[in-house]
């Protein structure tokens, strides 16, 4: 999708109406922009970089995306520590998933496409974060709040122009995630959560269940092989 805007900036609503008629649940895209510290085989002395943190995981693909560390895998979930991290985020509550899904990557996106106090163009991220925290039941307004990530590269990142749009930070912390592939619909992540939760009270783990992290790494225009997460956060 920026590949697109960069190349035909004249087709960007069309593009834009495009992604969000087949936007389930984030998107990434993929515009060659990738930190050098995570290149696999490149010329860098991987001794320099900081050998704690896992390597850039392949589903990042050439997207610029959050430091970790793996701590622990299982065949249900990985544990990982993150890095401080800053982000864009805008955040509402909805009965509809999908509506506000929609709603909030167009206000995320607009930023990055430049609506904000410098008319700056920022290079899409991964993952898209979509913090849900459910409602008391299936009627019930969800709190969500969609996050992309801001590369540290970006040292002094423009103010939005949308004032429901924040840059903010997310301290660093330690995560349960889940895999999943396909095309994520809601009722994808629902099931993932779940599964998530069940595996971690199996096994024990304190983690905070009133609210969980999806995570989306690709753009509708990838078919195969694409990567979603749950997430917990470790208490
Ligand atoms: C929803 O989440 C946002 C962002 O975390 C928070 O500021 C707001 O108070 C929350 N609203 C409710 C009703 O919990
Ligand atoms: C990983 O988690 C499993 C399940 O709780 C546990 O048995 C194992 O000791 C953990 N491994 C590490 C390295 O923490």
């Amino acid at each position: 999708m920026y590949g697109l805007r960069k190349g035909h900036a004249t087709v960007l609503s069309t593009t834009k109406l495009v992604v969000l008629v087949l936007l389930y649940s984030s998107v990434a895209s993929s515009l060659p922009n990738s930190h050098p510290l995570y290149f696999k085989n490149s010329r860098i002395d991987v001794d320099e970089v900081k050998t704690a943190l896992t390597e850039k995981p392949d589903f990042c693909h050439n997207l610029e995306c959050p430091e970790y560390k793996e701590i622990n895998k299982t065949k249900d979930y990985e544990e990982r520590e993150y890095v401080p991290t800053k982000w864009i985020s805008t955040h509402l509550e909805g009965v509809d998933y999908s509506e506000a899904i929609r709603t909030m990557f167009l206000k995320l996106f607009d930023y990055i496409d430049g609506k904000n106090s410098r008319n700056e163009k920022i290079a899409m991220t991964a993952p898209v974060l979509n913090r849900v925290i459910p409602g008391a039941g299936p009627a019930c307004k969800s709190n969500f709040t969609m996050f992309f990530y801001l590369s540290p590269s970006v040292t002094n990142p423009p103010e939005p122009n949308d004032k429901t749009v924040v840059l903010t930070s997310l301290p660093g912390q330690r995560v349960f995630t889940r895999y999943f592939g396909g095309f994520a619909k809601e009722s994808d992540y629902v099931k993932n959560a779940e599964a998530l939760g069940n595996a971690l009270l199996k096994d024990s783990k304190n983690f905070d269940s009133s609210f969980f992290y999806t995570a989306g790494y690709d753009s509708p225009f990838k078919i195969l092989f694409r990567h979603n997460e749950v997430w917990y956060v470790a208490k």
